[in-house]
Formats: C-alpha cells, sequence, structure tokens
C-alpha cells in the first residue's frame, strides 16, 4: 500500500487477491510436502493432470490432452511471451477496453502497437462493439488478440454467441487469440462460462488458452499457471520460443497445492461463490440504496464489483475523494484505459465486514460531499 498508495492508513480493496486461507486439504498437502524437506528440481505427475483435466472436463465440459499443455509462472509472464511468440516489433494487438492493465503492459513493453475497441455500457451491461472490433483488425492488420473471459474489470462472462462472432473475425482475418482465463472459475451461479476450449476444433488453429488455479483457490503467490495450446503448430511455434528463453521452471508448491485444490477445493469454491455473491448485493444494497445514481455494473463473473460514480464524484477529484474522504485503496477506473475515469474498483474477495465498511466509508464521503 505504501508503495502504491503513498500511505498505509486505507482500507485495501484493490489487488485482485482474497483474504481467504486455501481450503484445508490443500494447506496440508502443502505442509506435508514442506516437512519432506527437499526442494530440487521437479516433474509434472500423472494425478496432476488427471485432477487438472478433471476439473476442466467436470466445470467446463473441456477436453485436455497433456501435449497440449505448457506451464507458467502466472499467466500475466504467459501472455508477455505469446506477444514474443507470435507477433513482431509494431504488430498491431487488440484488447477490448476498459482491461486488465498487463494487457497494455504486454503489449507496449514489447514495442508493439495496442489497438484497442471499446466495450459499449449499455446500463451496466457491457457489449462488444462488433463492427468496430472487425474494421479495427482490418484498419490496423491486426495479428493478435488478447481476450479476458471472463472480463476483469467490467465483469461479463461472454456467451457461446459472443465467441462465435469473435471467433469467427479472428479466423476470417487469420488473427490470432490468447483466451485469459483465469476467472474461469468466478462466476456467478446462473451465468454459464464457456471456454474458448470447448468452442468448435475448427477455431483450435487460431487459438491459445490461459488459465490457473491463482484466483480461484488464492494461490497468486506460488506461481504456476497452465498455457493451453491445442494446435500442434502453435505448439511448436511456442516450444521454439520457449527454448530462446529457457522457460523450463516448474513450481513444485504451485503443482502440489494445485492438485490438491482440485482434488478437494470443489465444495470450498462453491462456498466462496456464495460470498462473493452475498457481498456484491450487500455493497448494492448498501451504496446503490443510499446512493441511486451509482451504476454498479452487473457482475456475472469475477469477484470485482465496478461502478460509475460520474453523477456524484468528477473524475479530477476521484482520487482524493477515494484517500482523503474514505480512506479507501480501490482501483481507479483509468488504469484500465477506455476512458473510464469515473469508474473505480472493488475487490469482493474479503469478508461482508469489510465490503460493509467501504460502503459505510463512501456513503459518508458522499454525504458530506452534498452537503458541502
Ligand atoms: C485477467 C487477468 N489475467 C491475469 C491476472 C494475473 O495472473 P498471474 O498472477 O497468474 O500472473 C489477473 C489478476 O488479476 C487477471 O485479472
Amino acid at each position: 500500500m505504501a508503495e502504491k498508495f503513498t500511505r498505509t492508513d486505507l482500507l485495501p480493496l484493490w489487488v485482485a487477491d482474497m483474504e481467504f486461507k486455501i481450503p484445508k486439504k490443500a494447506e496440508e498437502a502443502l505442509i506435508e510436502r514442506v516437512r519432506h524437506g527437499a526442494f530440487g528440481y521437479t516433474m509434472v505427475s500423472d494425478s496432476y493432470y488427471e485432477q487438472y483435466f478433471n476439473w476442466q472436463k467436470k466445470r467446463f465440459n473441456v477436453d485436455l490432452e497433456k501435449d497440449w499443455v505448457r506451464f507458467s509462472t502466472g499467466v500475466v509472464n504467459s501472455f508477455f511471451w505469446m506477444v514474443n511468440t507470435f507477433t513482431e516489433k509494431n504488430d498491431s494487438v487488440l484488447i477490448l477496453a476498459p482491461v486488465y492493465y498487463p494487457f497494455y503492459d504486454a503489449i507496449r513493453d514489447n514495442q508493439r502497437k495496442v489497438v484497442t475497441s471499446d466495450l459499449i455500457n449499455r446500463d451496466g451491461r457491457y457489449e462488444i462493439d462488433f463492427e468496430e472490433v472487425e474494421r479495427k483488425i482490418v484498419e490496423e492488420q491486426v495479428k493478435l488478440f488478447i481476450h479476458c473471459s471472463p472480463h476483469n474489470p467490467v465483469g461479463r462472462v461472454w456467451t457461446k454467441e459472443e465467441l462465435t462472432k469473435l471467433f469467427n473475425l479472428c479466423q476470417t482475418h487469420d488473427v490470432l487469440i490468447i483466451s485469459d482465463e483465469i476467472h474461469q472459475d468466478l462466476v456467478r451461479k446462473d451465468v454459464s462460462f464457456t471456454s474458448a476450449l470447448a468452442m468448435d476444433e475448427n477455431y483450435f488453429t487460431h487459438l491459445i488458452a490461459l488459465n490457473a488455479p491463482s484466483k480461484t483457490f488464492n494461490l497468486a503467490g506460488l506461481l504456476h499457471s497452465h498455457i493451453v495450446i491445442p494446435n500442434k503448430e502453435l505448439r511448436s511455434r511456442y516450444d521454439d520460443y520457449a527454448k530462446t528463453v529457457h522457460k523450463s521452471a516448474l513450481s513444485t508448491m504451485g503443482l502440489v497445492t494445485t492438485e490438491a485444490c482440485y482434488r478437494y477445493g470443489e465444495e470450498w469454491l462453491e462456498d466462496l461463490l456464495e460470498v462473493i455473491e452475498f457481498n456484491f448485493k450487500l455493497l448494492e444494497e448498501k451504496l446503490v440504496g443510499a446512493f441511486p445514481k451509482i451504476r454498479l455494473t452487473d457482475k456475472q463473473g469475477t469477484y470485482l464489483a465496478w461502478m460509475d460514480l460520474s453523477a456524484y464524484v468528477p473524475p479530477q477529484e476521484m482520487r482524493e475523494f477515494m484517500e482523503e474522504e474514505c480512506h479507501l485503496a480501490i482501483d481507479y477506473g483509468n488504469w484500465f484505459g477506455g476512458d473510464c475515469d469515473q469508474f473505480i474498483r472493488i475487490n469482493l474477495g474479503t469478508l461482508p465486514k469489510y465490503v460493509e465498511e467501504a460502503a459505510d466509508r463512501l456513503i459518508a464521503g458522499l454525504k458530506k460531499r452534498q452537503g458541502k
């Protein structure tokens, strides 16, 4: 907090990790591995693949093959590598804004060109502007598209129809899709998530999926994630790139804990989803109840609430209002691009009492502003 907000007295609701302990049995598996006491190089066991594949099959109807899977120390690392593998300097890479800010970094820091298509906000539900996407792909000769599915920060879980339209456009114009599915498990009960890997195999010529247990089970610090490349030619291009950076690391702790989470963690996850839903409703009832012009985005996925405060706080005063008046450390809309200065993002992966506290602080701050 000191680094990011230059102070330490704020209620922390920004970075997307959670304040929950991992499933007990996963913690036990980790402790048992620690007790073993030796931490040399490791390999991926058959039982790991079995648990990972079962999870993907059961939850998303995805059939994986061992051959398709590569490992990484994180999804952000992975999409940086994808940009390097599959594009050249100055090539155009498409993203849908607003979006998770490292997407921009992966493109810019590798001297590629960021091409954005803004999502359309229809009364708190975001949609893709397919016409603009196609126009930009053609005009900018886009080579790669990094897709956030489910989408951080706008909380959309894309429908199969939307994915079909998007993937058809990419295939028609020979654009490779990197589908970042790190939030795939964090989906509201009445909503169904479609993985890119559950789409028609014809799309596999233009598709790489990234997923991980880190958001789902709060394991980000264990540095472990998956790159799934069903197409042989794309796989061999990635493998050639991986050789040049000698990319062979595996996280022992990540593997052990992930396997246990997939094996034992389903009930824990179901409970977590209830807490997140409860927190979202709590925030909505309190905040929108008190200030009806706050536009809280319909959250279908992720544990992140995205809201438009423009009716009450001018964008240029947002930071001062959040930190000086409300004492909250949140993500600011302008970090995500797409002209979202009037938005904030609040992390709901915490105890309801902290969400309530955040809502109370916002309400008090807004009342004070109105009294001015
Ligand atoms: C869309 C998205 N991708 C990737 C990450 C981070 O992935 P990792 O910690 O595995 O690098 C996040 C974290 O919030 C995210 O929201």
